[in-house]
């Protein structure tokens, strides 16, 4: 269970500091095994149907072998037989996806207030967020090796290891291949693959065809270190996708799961969860906020961060105050006292990662508060996008860090008007990361990953497709809702321009 743990809350951030959003081991193992015999599923490798099962090559995943660096409690809950293929007779593909473009006008009509074109002509192309920039810095390796195609067949190979699944997108970005080779906790497979299905659907036609390994457990792998060793001659590291990285590792971020949803903590999809939060974070006023710094998470994630954090727990002498949230209850109660919604009411709002990276972090920039980062090791795609004392303040780890919460505190009460000012830009650059924002970041990391590859994607014979149908086949019904909530139209506006090299 151990390794199972981490990896539920890291990711997702686990409790992070947010509000605690995340469930306890408890809960997260709960919902996590319910998750799983619900989606399971799937599978199916119709004409090898014993030999599938023995295999186990499901698309959600969950009957497989443990892997070495993350165990599975996979054998408790497992469905039998029977019930995993449940869904097997209308696993058939819907026909791709497909609608057409609309046409260029569409921007230039009434509807689309913000934009200021002319009538008739065309809107000026929209710059992305300044954080694009880092597509092409995480794929760098690639780019000096082999004339620039520094994606191999071999180098794919090399990344399996580590990787839960290998997607691939052919026939001209409308069909999806997905060869699973082992589950990812809660249904973070489920939400990912639709994800590529969405963006597929936001831009058809127009996505790359690409063949790629993904994993999506919390840490990078790719020790920078290991696969750099100052050699030129060097093969360039594996390409293996993440929900983060670090500095000290080339795992590729894309986007996480929770942009579409987290029904194992009621977590919305993103556009949705941020409408929400902005509403509630209107009803408090900045005057009226509590002047104090404030946490609400799930600390028992493997984390000696968020464990160091409840030693600051004091209103007189650290200015904070720590909340632990006990995901157990939350569920049994409905989870009506954990919407983030309501969590809007302190100036200062504490983010501290989890086993890895935190989804919390959107969630908290978008009360509007000054957002307290303590010193964060992960990043995930967007928050290359913060500026400290820009739109957060930085928190020092270690054995200074409820000193550095006080000082923050103190300097923000002495300094209100700049203090939220901090506090605005940080909401301003969740209202920015819309979801086309992020569909954006994906077609683009895409595009310039596909250009790298030296091979044509062609998916492999074990590999299965995956369209809207099958995988809302998997779902279970509060799944089901929340992929139906965040299922995406056909962009009305051209994707934003990549800032120049
Ligand atoms: C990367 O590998 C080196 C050498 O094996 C090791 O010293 C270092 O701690 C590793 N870094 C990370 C971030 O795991
Ligand atoms: C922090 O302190 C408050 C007030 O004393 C208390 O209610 C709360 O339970 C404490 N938090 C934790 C995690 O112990
Ligand atoms: C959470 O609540 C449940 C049920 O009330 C209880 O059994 C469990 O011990 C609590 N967990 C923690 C970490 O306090």
């Amino acid at each position: 269970m151990g390794g199972y743990v981490p990896a539920a809350e890291g990711g997702a951030g686990g409790g992070r500091g947010r509000g605690a959003r995340y469930p306890p081991l408890s809960a997260l193992v709960v919902s996590a095994i319910a998750a799983f015999s619900a989606v399971i599923v799937l599978a199916v490798i119709h004409s090898a149907y014993d030999d599938a099962l023995s295999r186990t090559r499901t698309l959600l995943g969950h009957n497989l072998e443990p892997t070495p660096w993350h165990p599975f409690p996979h054998d408790k809950g497992r469905p039998s037989a029977r019930t995993a293929l449940r869904c097997a007779p209308s696993v058939a593909c819907l026909p791709p996806l497909s609608r057409p473009r609309p046409p260029p006008q569409a921007t230039n009509d009434a509807s689309s207030s913000s934009s200021s074109a002319p009538p008739g002509g065309k809107p000026p192309p929209r710059q992305c967020p300044a954080y694009f920039a880092a597509i092409r810095r995480d794929l760098a390796p690639w780019r000096r090796a082999g004339g620039g195609k520094g994606v191999t067949r071999a180098l794919l190979d090399a990344a399996r290891q580590r990787a839960s699944m290998r997607v691939t997108i052919t026939g001209g970005g409308r069909r999806l291949h997905v060869d699973l080779y082992y589950a990812c906790v809660q249904s973070r497979a489920l939400f990912t693959v639709w994800s590529l299905l969405q963006l597929m659907r936001r831009h058809p036609g127009r996505v790359p065809d690409v063949d790629l390994m993904f994993d999506c457990m919390d840490r990078p792998a790719v020790n920078r270190t290991e696969h750099e060793a100052g050699d030129p001659a060097s093969p360039p590291p594996p390409p293996l996708f993440r929900y983060c990285t670090t500095r000290d590792h080339f795992d590729i971020p894309f986007p996480d799961w929770s942009f579409w949803g987290w029904p194992e903590t009621n977590i919305e999809p993103w556009s949705r969860e941020f409408k929400s939060i902005k509403a509630g974070a209107k009803a408090t006023k900045w005057a009226d906020r509590v002047p104090t710094a404030y946490w609400k998470g799930n600390p028992d994630v493997a984390s000696p961060l968020r464990l160091a954090l409840l030693g600051c727990n004091d209103t007189n002498l650290w200015r904070a105050e720590i909340m632990r949230q006990n995901w157990t209850d939350e569920a049994n109660a409905g989870y009506q006292h954990s919407k983030l919604s309501t969590q809007c009411t302190h100036r200062y709002k504490i983010y501290a990662e989890g086993f890895a990276w935190s989804v919390s972090l959107k969630y908290i920039l978008s009360c509007g508060s000054m957002a307290l980062l303590i010193e964060p090791q992960y990043e995930d795609f967007f928050s290359r996008g913060l500026d400290p004392r820009v739109n957060h303040w930085p928190v020092s780890r270690g054995p200074g860090m409820c000193d550095s919460i006080r000082d923050a505190v103190d300097w923000g009460n002495a300094n209100p008007a700049e203090a939220e000012r901090v506090g605005r830009r940080g909401q301003r650059l969740m209202q920015d990361l819309r979801m086309a924002a992020v569909y954006d970041y994906m077609l683009h990391l895409l595009t310039e990953y596909a250009a790298l590859m030296d091979f044509r994607p062609a998916p492999p014979p074990t590999a299965q497709e995956a369209c809207e149908g099958s995988v809302l086949c998997l779902a279970d019904d509060k799944q089901r809702r929340f992929l139906e909530a965040s299922a995406a139209e056909p962009a009305a506006e051209e994707p934003c321009v990549l800032p120049p090299e």
